[in-house]
């Protein structure tokens, strides 16, 4: 279904179609701006578009997307009312991890994306989500890996209200490790519980 995107999220994601602020821009099919709500109360965010992602120009629309539609639906969550995006908008080539350059090049488009929604929660996928999140939100104190600090809550706050940072497994890790599925499960049990209401300070 197609809608009408407001202004400054089409002038953003103009930005983003035409950007070639870093080399990812030569070998993209297509970039990434994110898909769901512009109004979502929970914005998930992951690593960088993979091949399928890159194909069609959405995320999570491949395996790990698979795995975290099944865990939307234990936080009974739909994707239309949240919002799911990626620290990188363009897939790095065999999918590597990002690099510095590229994280610094990309999040300005993601910080505008955090600012426009002011979502309540932010669920980060992975390492490099929580990293850039957290460091973003005051939190860098509190950053460590992932197996540590999955399923923990850290409120914070952001320009425009108080925001609960919540860091996750990728979902990807399912596709390789099985045994992680209920982990995850786990977590998005305690998303299901959170409040989720936008508090305005
Ligand atoms: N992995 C991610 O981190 N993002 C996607 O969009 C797809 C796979």
């Amino acid at each position: 279904m197609s809608r009408v995107l407001p202004r400054e999220m089409q002038e953003l994601n103009q930005g983003i179609s035409g950007c070639t602020k870093c080399l990812l821009a030569a070998t993209r099919t297509n970039a990434v701006f994110g898909v769901g709500s512009l109004d979502a109360k929970v914005m998930f965010i992951g690593e960088a578009p993979g091949a399928n992602e890159d194909k069609q120009g959405i995320p999570f629309c491949g395996a790990a997307g698979k795995i975290l539609d099944e865990l939307l639906a234990v936080a009974s969550l739909k994707r239309e009312e949240v919002f799911i995006g990626n620290i990188l908008k363009c897939r790095p080539p065999g999918n590597r991890n990002p690099q510095n350059d590229e994280i610094i090049a990309c999040t300005p488009y993601l910080d505008a994306q955090i600012a426009f929604i002011k979502p309540a929660v932010i669920c980060c996928l992975g390492n490099f989500a929580a990293s850039y999140v957290m460091n973003k939100f005051s939190l860098a104190n509190k950053v460590q890996g992932i197996t540590k600090i999955h399923g923990s809550i850290f409120i914070t706050d952001a320009a425009y209200g108080k925001i609960k940072i919540m860091p996750i497994f990728h979902p990807a890790v399912v596709t390789y490790d099985a045994t992680r599925m209920p982990i995850m499960a786990k977590d998005f049990t305690i998303l299901k519980n959170i409040p989720k209401e936008k508090q305005w300070d």
